[in-house]
């Protein structure tokens, strides 16, 4: 695939006219803050339950995770499975697993998967339960907590896991001040709050994944160009999903290609040229939505 992939993009931003090159960087803020805020987190729990998104499951998480949660239960969720490659999703679960995690697919918008969790939580804190059993320590629950980078489905696995039927313990003894728990069972308490962690753009592709799969802020990527760089990499992982939506054939350039996207689909401008930028915004869309098909773009 990298021969398909230049380092040198197109970027927009405040101080030029958006014809500067597209560096699929980005740097929030905050970033010490969320680290800081994940420590302390981090000593309150016994398990973590690790967001990624199934479609890029490595350039979705930060893997600074495995030096923080070292010695913690891990529990890895590949979110958005429906939107992902049903064949690679057996691949990766199988890749994580012999990282030492439990895995499962959901889709935490539908809930599918999600109850399995339960039963997962039990398996991946077993040795802790038999510790605390040995010391005389009985019905102290389980505590975990969620984390992943923005976007990938934090709040709405929470919101799916934990459902309307839980009630929130409130601030304890011994717990850091104004942190919420979540008692899901009598077994299971979830801190409220999820980890956020953030990407890591040492390499560039890392950074355009992101980008395709909506995580960066489309305001400061030129469209055109995320566009021709999906094309690229469609043309090697799914070429024929692409052939068949838009009812055209593989064109030379990514830059042809879009033309021909643009005139599959009328998109023109008042002047009646090719509207590429509405052509881009379709491809997209169709990608980010699953209407393309379902597809994952890292291979393990
Ligand atoms: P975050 O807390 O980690 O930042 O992520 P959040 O839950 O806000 O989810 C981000 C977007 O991903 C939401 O879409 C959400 O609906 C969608 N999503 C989460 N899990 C899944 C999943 O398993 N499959 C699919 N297909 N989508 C998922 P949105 O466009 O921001 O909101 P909405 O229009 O869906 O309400």
């Amino acid at each position: 695939m990298d021969e398909y992939i230049k380092n040198d993009k197109y970027i927009k931003n405040s101080k030029n006219d958006g014809n500067v090159k597209n560096s699929y960087h980005w740097y929030p803020g905050h970033m010490t803050k969320a680290i800081r805020m994940m420590q302390e987190n981090i000593k309150l729990i016994d398990l973590i339950i690790e967001l990624v998104d199934a479609r890029i499951p490595l350039s979705s998480r930060n893997p600074d995770i495995d030096r923080l949660g070292a010695g913690k239960a891990r529990i890895v969720l590949l979110n958005k499975s429906d939107l992902a490659d049903p064949v690679y999703n057996r691949q990766w679960a199988d890749f994580f697993r012999e990282q030492g995690a439990h895995v499962l697919e959901i889709n935490a918008k539908t809930g599918a998967g999600v109850k399995a969790i339960n039963g997962l939580v039990q398996e991946a804190c077993r040795e802790k339960l038999e510790r605390d059993r040995k010391r005389g320590i009985v019905n102290r629950p389980v505590r975990a907590m969620v984390v992943g980078i923005p976007n990938v489905g934090k709040s709405t696995f929470i919101n799916s896991f934990a459902g309307k039927a839980c009630t929130k313990t409130g601030n304890k003894p011994g717990v850091t001040k104004g942190k919420q728990w979540i008692r899901l069972n009598k077994g299971l308490e979830l801190l409220d709050t999820p980890g956020i962690l953030w990407p890591k753009f040492e390499d560039v592709q890392v950074g355009m994944r992101l980008a395709f799969i909506g995580s960066m802020n489309d305001e400061v990527i030129i469209l055109e160009e995320l566009a021709c760089d999906l094309l690229k990499v469609l043309r090697e992982l799914y070429p024929e999903s692409v052939k068949e939506r838009y009812d055209i054939e593989w064109c030379d350039t990514p830059d042809k290609m879009l033309e021909a996207i643009a005139r599959s689909r009328g998109c023109l401008t008042k002047g009646e040229g090719l509207d590429l930028k509405k052509a881009s915004g379709i491809l997209m869309d169709d990608f980010r939505s699953g209407r393309l098909g379902r597809m994952t773009l890292e291979r393990s």
